[in-house]
């Protein structure tokens, strides 16, 4: 009967270890200052197609060159050539997050066998 107030302690600390832990290792982590260039290009994929490799009438990104694009989103968020919607898109980015977006999708290659 001594033991139980005890074993009730080291349950309830059981049970609380485990948030505790995942709090600490979560404040561990390095700040972040916004999302990914990954998580950011995959809301142009909504529009440009997986990888930005379109399959219908909207223009596929993959297998641009990074300057190319991103001279196109600058052109883009300054209102040029006569954009429907691409204006509004490019001003909802930095010129650095344009920059490395235009990067990480110029990185993209097609998966095997697939047309570019
Ligand atoms: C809502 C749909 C939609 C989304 C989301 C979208 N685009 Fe577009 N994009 C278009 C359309 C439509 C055009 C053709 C120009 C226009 O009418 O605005 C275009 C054109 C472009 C072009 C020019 C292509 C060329 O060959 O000259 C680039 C580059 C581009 N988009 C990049 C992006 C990037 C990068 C993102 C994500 C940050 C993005 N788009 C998100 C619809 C979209």
């Amino acid at each position: 009967m001594d033991g139980m107030p005890g074993k009730l302690i080291s349950r309830v600390l059981a049970a609380t270890a485990c948030p505790v832990l995942i709090a600490a290792a979560a404040a561990a982590e390095p700040a972040r200052t916004g999302p990914s260039v990954e998580a950011l290009s995959f809301n142009c994929y909504t529009c440009h197609g997986p990888d930005g490799r379109s399959p219908a009438a909207m223009p596929s990104l993959q297998g641009k060159h990074a300057d190319y694009l991103l001279r196109r989103l600058l052109e883009f968020k300054q209102g040029k050539g006569h954009p429907t919607i691409m204006d509004r898109i490019a001003r909802g980015y930095s010129d650095e997050e344009l920059a490395s977006i235009a990067a990480y999708i110029a990185a993209q290659t097609p998966a095997a066998g697939e047309p570019r």
